[in-house]
C-alpha cells in the first residue's frame, strides 16, 4: 500500500488525511505553521474520540488511525510517498511554488494532486518537469462526510495516472466522478444558478428569500433553500467561488454574481458563522415567514431547476463530464434530491426549454440563453436516459 502525503493541515488537509488513513494508508501531513499542524492533530484526535463515543468506530480502529497519521516537521518526509495530496491556501502563485519544490522532494513516480476548489489544474502542473504527473482531486467539505470526489486531469495528464488515482480514492469508500480541467469543474460550476437565480428572483422582488427557500425544499425537496445554504456555507466562501468561477468563464453573464451577496461579503455578513448573513441569527432576531402561495413556490422552483438543468446540459454537450458523472456529482457533492439530467427528463426536456425561452424572450440577457444540446434534444424527441 502506498504512502499518501498532505500538504497543508486546514480543514482539508486534515480530513483527507483522516479518509486515506482510515483506509489503511500510512499517511504523512506537513504543514509550514507549526500551530496550525498541532490544531489539526489535537482535534483529528478529538473527532476520532467522538466517534468512538457514538458507536460509530472502536476504540482500536480509532488509535489505529491516529498511528497511521505522522505529522512532520518537514515536507522531505515525502520523499517515502507515493502519491502527495495538496490541500494549502488557495492561491495559484503559493501552489505553483510548492508543486515547483514538491517536485525535488518526492521520487520519480511520485503522483501529485491538487484539492484546490478553483484554480486550473494545467497552469499548477506547468510549474513541474514532469507535469504528466499531476491532477486534481477535489475533495469536498468535509472531506470523511461527503462522499465525492472530483477527478481533475489536466491537458498534460498521463491517463495511466488518473486511472490509477480514481481507482485508489475509490477504495477509500468515495464516488469518483472524472471532470475536464475546466472553471468550478462539475459542483461548484452547476450549481451556480441555484444561488445566483434564488438572488436574482429577491433582488427584482419576485418572492422574498423565505418564500425562496420553502419553495425550492418543498417542491424541489432541496435538503436547504438557496439562502440557508449560503449562510451555511460563508458569503467569504460562496461569494468568492462565484467570482471566480464568473472571472475564469472570461465574464459568461450566464455566471455573473449578484450585488447582494458582494455587499454581505464585503460587510464581513458571512451568514451562520458571523451571526448574521442574509438571515440574521442573533439573539432575538426573528427569521421572517416564507408566502406559502404555491403558484409562486411552482413559479420559483422551475425557474431555478431550468436554470440548473441548463448548466448541466451545458456541461454534458461540452464534455466537462459524462451523463451519470454529473448526475451523480450533484447527488453526493451537494445532496441534491435527484441528478439533475434525470430530473429534467421527468420534467420535460420541452418544458425546461420553453421555461428558459421564455426568459430569454422576456429579459434579453444571455444569461437565460438555453444550452444548443435542449434544443437539439427537443427537435429530435430525445431524453437524457432513453428507455
Ligand atoms: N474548505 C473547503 O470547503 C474546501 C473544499 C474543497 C476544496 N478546498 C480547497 O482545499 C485547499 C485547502 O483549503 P482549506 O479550507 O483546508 O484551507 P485552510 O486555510 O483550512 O488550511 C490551509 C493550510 O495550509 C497551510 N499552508 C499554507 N501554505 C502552506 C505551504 N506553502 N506549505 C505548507 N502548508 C501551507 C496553512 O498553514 C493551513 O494550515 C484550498 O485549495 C481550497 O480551495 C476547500
Amino acid at each position: 500500500m502506498i504512502k499518501i502525503g498532505i500538504i497543508g493541515s486546514g480543514a482539508m488537509g486534515s480530513g483527507i488525511a483522516q479518509v486515506a488513513a482510515s483506509a489503511g494508508h500510512e499517511v504523512i501531513v506537513y504543514d509550514s505553521d507549526p500551530v496550525a499542524a498541532g490544531t489539526a492533530g489535537t482535534t483529528l484526535r478529538k473527532t476520532l474520540e467522538k466517534l468512538v463515543e457514538k458507536n460509530k468506530m472502536d476504540s482500536a480502529g480509532a488509535e489505529g488511525i491516529l498511528s497511521r497519521i505522522t505529522f512532520a516537521g518537514h515536507s522531505a518526509r515525502f520523499s517515502e510517498c507515493g502519491l502527495v495530496i495538496e490541500a494549502i491556501v488557495e492561491n495559484l502563485a503559493v501552489k505553483k511554488d510548492v508543486f515547483s519544490e514538491l517536485e525535488n522532494i518526492v521520487s520519480p513516480d511520485c503522483i501529485l494532486a491538487s484539492n484546490t476548489s478553483s484554480l486550473s489544474i494545467a497552469s499548477i502542473a506547468a510549474a513541474c518537469k514532469k507535469p504528466e504527473r499531476v491532477l486534481g482531486i477535489h475533495f469536498f467539505n468535509p472531506a470523511p462526510l461527503m462522499p465525492l470526489v472530483e477527478i481533475i486531469p489536466a491537458v498534460q495528464t498521463d491517463p495511466a495516472r488518473v486511472t490509477f488515482s480514481k481507482e485508489l480514492i475509490d477504495t477509500w469508500g468515495k464516488s469518483t466522478v472524472i471532470c475536464k480541467d475546466t472553471p468550478g469543474f462539475i459542483v461548484n460550476r452547476v450549481a451556480r444558478s441555484f444561488y445566483g437565480e434564488a438572488i436574482r428572483m429577491m433582488e427584482e422582488g419576485i418572492a422574498d428569500m423565505a418564500t425562496i427557500d420553502w419553495a425550492m425544499k418543498t417542491l424541489g425537496g432541496f435538503r436547504m433553500g438557496p439562502f440557508e445554504l449560503m449562510d451555511f456555507i460563508g458569503h467569504d466562501v460562496n461569494y468568492k467561488v462565484t467570482e471566480t468561477v464568473w472571472e475564469q468563464f472570461f465574464y459568461d453573464p450566464r455566471f455573473k454574481p449578484s450585488l447582494s451577496q458582494k455587499r454581505l461579503y464585503e460587510a464581513k455578513r458571512f451568514g451562520r458563522k458571523s451571526g448574521i448573513g442574509f438571515y440574521d441569527y442573533r439573539e432575538g432576531a426573528v427569521m421572517p415567514a416564507a408566502t406559502e402561495d404555491s403558484a409562486l413556490g411552482q413559479l420559483i422552483f422551475t425557474r431555478i431547476i431550468a436554470m440548473l438543468i441548463n448548466e448541466a446540459a451545458d456541461s454534458l454537450y461540452l464534455g466537462v463530464a459524462s451523463r451519470d458523472d454529473l448526475d451523480m456529482a450533484m447527488m453526493k457533492g451537494v445532496n441534491y434530491p435527484k441528478g439533475l439530467l434525470a430530473w429534467a427528463d421527468e420534467i420535460g426536456v420541452d418544458m425546461v426549454l420553453d421555461t428558459l425561452e421564455a426568459l430569454y424572450l422576456e429579459y434579453g440577457e444571455d444569461r437565460y440563453r438555453p444550452c444548443v444540446l435542449l434544443k437539439k434534444m427537443v427537435r429530435d424527441r430525445q431524453k437524457f436516459y432513453p428507455n
